[in-house]
């Protein structure tokens, strides 16, 4: 089974307005609502591959309701603690006019200690051998940062893999519990090894020196630059494919879940990068805040293929 793990999620609010005035009532031409969140985000990519999961994390208040119905609707497994406070709501402003994208993200519910206990007394029984947990995206306020590597400890304990796709001290804190995959992109990499920015030698330095440690693969997202991939076998390189870029919105997130695909399917690692690579196109192809489809990941895996190639040590 693959579970996802979604502790601060959101509804992602997305409004067109043709010039936003800053003081004014303004109107939208158009408004979305989307169930957000990486694990989520992951899940949903999932299954347009026909891949199943179960997603958890925490959910309350008025948008518990919505938000159940909508993961119902998807056909994604809805196992999320409920809590006493509000799940947030990201606010997307798209201005056509002036050609900005505008993000007003809230904090998040504080989460009690009883719920934080119930959470992870279900993820204790639910974690078995054999299953894929990704653990993805940031923590509510008040949850201690060493969360994500207690969860990594304890599905690693009974035998299940852990995918991490975190920034920060959650990030390092998982990082000690040798996870099997991560996802950073460069920049997240950077920070994690205390610099600004990294080179592609450094990239593929630093990735080799986690898989010495014993993370099994270690997937950097280089943005428009493309990936790269270092496991025990292979390192490799997928140059950037050219795409008509609509939005960037969850175009790791997707990654995430061709890189989960992959492990459940027992793709090669070449094989493993170039549907990342297109994951992480067709994603960027895609408007908005919705997930891409297997149509559009086929129509980039050919060109993925191609732009892969070995990196010498
Ligand atoms: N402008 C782009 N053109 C082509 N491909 C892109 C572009 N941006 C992203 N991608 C593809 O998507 C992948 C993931 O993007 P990126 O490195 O930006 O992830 P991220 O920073 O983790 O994003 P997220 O905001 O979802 O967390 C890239 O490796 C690449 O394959
Ligand atoms: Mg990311």
């Amino acid at each position: 089974m693959i579970i996802t793990v979604t502790l601060n999620p959101a509804m992602d609010k997305t409004m067109v307005i043709d010039g936003i005035e800053i003081g004014e009532v303004n109107r939208a031409d158009s408004v979305r609502n989307d169930i957000g969140g990486k694990g989520i985000n992951v899940s949903k990519v999932l299954k347009s591959f026909g891949t199943d999961s179960l997603a958890t994390g925490f959910l309350g208040g008025i948008m518990e309701e919505p938000f159940r119905k909508e993961l119902m609707h998807l056909g994604i497994e809805d196992r999320f603690i409920s809590i006493k406070e509000n799940t947030r709501t990201n606010i997307k402003l798209v201005d056509k006019k002036h050609e900005t994208n505008t993000d007003i993200n809230e904090p998040g519910p504080m989460i009690s200690g009883a719920e934080l206990e119930e959470f992870i007394r279900f993820y204790e029984r639910t974690v078995d051998e054999g299953d894929i947990v990704v653990l993805a995206g940031g923590l509510p306020p008040n949850i201690p940062l060493n969360l994500y590597g207690r969860l990594t400890r304890l599905a690693r304990e009974k035998g299940a893999l852990v995918v991490i796709d975190a920034e920060g001290e959650p990030l390092r804190y998982a990082l000690v519990e040798l996870p099997d995959m991560i996802k950073p992109n460069e920049k997240e990499l950077a920070s994690y090894l205390g610099k600004e920015a990294l080179t592609e030698e450094e990239i593929v330095q630093a990735a080799q020196s986690l898989v010495e440690k014993g993370i099994r693969k270690v997937l950097v997202s280089r943005g428009e630059k493309g990936s790269i991939l270092v496991t025990g076998k292979s390192i490799l390189k997928g140059k950037g494919l050219e795409v008509q870029v609509k939005s960037t919105v969850g175009a790791g997130d997707s990654m995430v879940a061709a890189l989960v695909y992959a492990e459940n399917e027992k793709l090669s690692d070449s094989e493993t990068l170039a549907l990342a690579q297109a994951t992480g196109a067709a994603a960027v192809a895609t408007e908005g805040t919705k997930a891409c489809t297997r149509e559009e990941v086929e129509k980039y895996l050919a060109a993925a293929r191609e732009k892969i190639e070995e990196v010498k040590k």
